[in-house]
């Protein structure tokens, strides 16, 4: 039986559900939630207790399990069409990351010409499986290669959290400074805050702390300043969809890769190929907007006017000429064409 010091996200075989580490409690609770329908689970999505890319993979066919395994009756054309209108309703709680479109359409694919409910219900929770087992492997791959990029004593600037808890395990740009680490290489990290909900505050610096990462906490508005002064020798972040001209990730990643520019440190993206979407552009892609009241309060209290406009989108697009190397299982490409 998987625990939540395995992973972030696994089946519970006793309840047949979703379990996961709620992501929303961190650092101050370590405890997990489970979804026993899929609109708990969508509800989970929506509120990032569970978040980043590839754990999102993970959800999405774990998802599709989870409908097979709630619908009732015996009717397998109703059970197809519940899955589709699920896979749907799944795909659009978070637009941007692509791994959770590519998550669901994985099992879906898997399981839809099955004739018997059994049948599906197995199959759809074998492929979700592997997709989780998958992503801790692949995100070794990452890591084993961004590795061999970086030197002994380096710092390392990241932003948002792109860590074991954005994945199922490892992480991808957290990965290549564990990997690194476990090579024996000495890294230190820069974790930028993240605002507005401060998954570099909570998450990364709570998961490299427990690793015994050396790692410190800056505000999202001093990352220049330390670049200026030459504290940053290389700044890595994951990525929520890759297309042919740059990334998507967490809102504020292009201000850092135009500052890396100017001040000439390597700027790289660490992502697995289940992360790019090589038919698109930038103007194809929806980035996700949330709730004003994500800047207007914290705690339950107002640090803003109650009803001030606000525009609060979740990622930012970075052009590809700002990025030097985009670092995948398959190995290290320094433009995204040559990686799709
Ligand atoms: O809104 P979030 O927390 O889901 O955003 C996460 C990010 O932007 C991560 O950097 C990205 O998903 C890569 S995670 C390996």
């Amino acid at each position: 039986m998987k625990t939540i010091n395995d992973r972030t996200i696994w089946w519970n075989y006793s309840v047949n559900c979703i379990e996961m580490i709620d992501q929303t409690i961190l650092p101050l609770k370590l405890d997990t939630i489970k979804c026993l329908t899929v609109d708990s689970l969508i509800n989970a999505i929506k509120s990032l207790s569970i978040r980043g890319a590839p754990a999102l993979g993970a959800a999405g066919g774990y998802g599709m399990a989870l409908s097979a395994f709630r619908h009732k009756g015996t009717d397998i054309e109703e059970l197809r069409n519940t899955l589709i209108s699920d896979s749907l309703t799944i795909k659009s709680s978070r637009p941007t990351a692509i791994n959770l479109s590519w998550g669901v359409d994985r099992v879906l694919n898997k399981i839809l010409d099955k004739e018997a409910i059994d049948e599906i219900r197995r199959d759809a929770l074998n492929e979700a499986e592997k997709i989780a087992e998958e992503d801790i492997a692949i995100n070794k791959m990452i890591g084993k290669n961004g590795a061999a990029l970086l030197e002994d004593g380096d710092t390392i600037l990241t932003h948002c959290n792109a860590g074991r808890l954005a994945c199922v395990g490892w992480g991808t740009a957290l990965g290549v400074v564990r990997s690194a680490v476990e090579m024996g290489k000495d890294i230190k990290v820069i974790a930028c805050e993240t605002r507005p909900l401060n998954q570099g505050g909570r998450l990364t610096t709570w998961e490299l702390m427990k690793d015994g990462i050396d790692v410190r906490l800056i505000t999202d508005s001093t990352a220049g300043m330390v670049m200026r002064k030459n504290m940053v020798d290389k700044v890595i972040v994951g990525a929520d969809r890759i297309t042919v001209d740059g990334v998507f990730n967490k809102i504020g990643t292009y201000t850092h890769a135009v500052l890396a520019k100017e001040n000439n440190i390597p700027f790289y993206v660490a992502a697995p190929l289940s992360t790019f979407d090589k038919n698109k552009r930038e103007e194809d892609v929806t980035i996700e907007e949330r709730d004003a009241d994500e800047l207007r309060m914290i705690n339950e209290g107002y640090i803003a006017p109650k009803d001030v406009k606000v525009f609060n989108p979740a990622f930012d697009f970075t052009p590809i000429r700002y990025i030097k190397a985009i670092i995948t299982e398959r190995g290290v490409f320094n433009t995204c064409k040559r990686c799709i």
